[in-house]
């Protein structure tokens, strides 16, 4: 009696999946398989190694390319999705997500699409920009001297620019901690998480207009004096030019290197954004900028663990959007 059941459960077994065999051959149906590791094996072998040698071509002739690629990683996966719609143009409908003021300073653009037709050249509708610009953030942040961080791929492109929303999601720089900590918890980023992804302000530059509140009418005492006369230095105007390009290294340390010095930095009440420097104060998050300030190993640790759940935020997978052709515009149907 108990072969029979066995041997019905044999037969149901290989119904079942003769059944999905079928269906997974119906190319209308093909089974998702999300987020894996090396999803280009197969279609394109050399893809990570590609944007691995763009990003490091890229970065000898501009260094600040490397800033870019890791601040587009923030803007595009913590907007919703990691579906590089950051990376949209404007159209006469919409705003792009680039052109809005929280995406202020951010450049490069232009040579991201470097990398893509770098990987086009090789294999022609196959990865997507949203997989590309996180593999960029990745190299571009060992360009810096950072970890190495293993990341899945197979995420899709998005047909939509996520602008008007932009602002539920991106904090600002002046926003409080308890919403900085809300919005990364409801992507899975715990306290720790937060203060090591904060630690990417450990390169690149803050523009004055984001600055000069905190100078005039009156210097936030809160600064460090020593701080203040170079912010001053560089930030002479309470309405800054908008045409002249003023701004504040965000670590004047090692402004180029990708390392823990800006909890240091924040420590000694040197943060440039009101969010770098309520990190510093905070005590849920206090702790923590201690530790990493003391141990960049834990800082890295700590980074690579937060940068991965960024990076795999509610990515389209399987069918879901679409491959661009062309990262600043979606494809077009025919
Ligand atoms: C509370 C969260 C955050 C706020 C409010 C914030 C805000 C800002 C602001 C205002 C700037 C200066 C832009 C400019 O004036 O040019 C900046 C720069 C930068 N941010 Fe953030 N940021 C946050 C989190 C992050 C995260 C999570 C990352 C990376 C994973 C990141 C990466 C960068 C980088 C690399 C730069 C320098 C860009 C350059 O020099 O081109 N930021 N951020
Ligand atoms: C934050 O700064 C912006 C200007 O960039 C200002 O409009 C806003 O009122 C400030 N918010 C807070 C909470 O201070």
């Amino acid at each position: 009696m108990g072969s029979k059941v066995a041997l019905f459960f044999l037969l149901a077994v290989f119904g079942f999946s003769a059944l999905s065999a079928v269906s997974a051959d119906n190319g209308d149906h093909q089974e998702d398989p999300g987020l894996v590791m090396n999803f280009y094996t197969d279609s394109c072998p050399q893809a990570e190694d590609i944007i691995k040698e763009q990003v490091r071509l890229l970065y000898k002739r501009h260094k600040n390319t490397a800033f870019s690629w890791l601040r587009n990683l923030f803007h595009d996966c913590a907007v919703q999705s990691c579906d590089a719609s950051l990376l949209l143009d404007s159209t006469r409908r919409e705003l792009s997500e680039k052109e809005h003021d929280r995406s202020f300073g951010m450049r490069n653009f232009r040579y991201l699409d470097n990398i893509k037709e770098a990987v086009e050249r090789e294999c022609p509708g196959v990865v997507s920009c949203a997989d590309i610009l996180v593999l960029s953030a990745r190299d571009g942040v060992v360009a810096l001297g950072g970890p190495y961080i293993p990341l899945k791929t197979g995420r899709r492109d998005g047909r939509k620019s996520r602008a008007e929303i932009l602002e539920d999601y991106l904090p600002d720089h002046n926003e409080s901690m308890s919403v900085v900590l809300e919005r990364f918890a409801a992507m899975g980023i715990d306290t720790p998480g937060v203060v090591a992804l904060l630690g990417s302000h450990s390169v690149g530059r803050t523009h004055c207009v984001k600055l000069v509140h905190r100078l005039y009418p009156q210097v936030d005492p809160a600064l460090n004096p020593d701080h203040v006369e170079h912010m001053l230095y560089k930030c002479p105007d309470p309405i800054p030019d908008p045409k002249a390009v003023q701004y504040v290294r965000n670590d004047r340390g090692t402004p180029m290197i990708f390392d823990n010095n800006y909890y240091r930095n924040i420590l000694d009440n040197k943060g440039l954004l009101i969010v770098d420097h309520q990190l510093a104060t905070d005590k849920r998050t206090k702790p923590y900028v201690k530790k990493m300030a003391k141990s960049n190993d834990y800082f890295f640790k700590e980074f690579s663990r937060a940068f991965t759940i960024l990076s795999e935020n509610n990515p389209l997978t399987g069918t879901k959007g679409e491959v661009r052709k062309q990262c600043n515009m979606v494809n077009k149907h025919h």
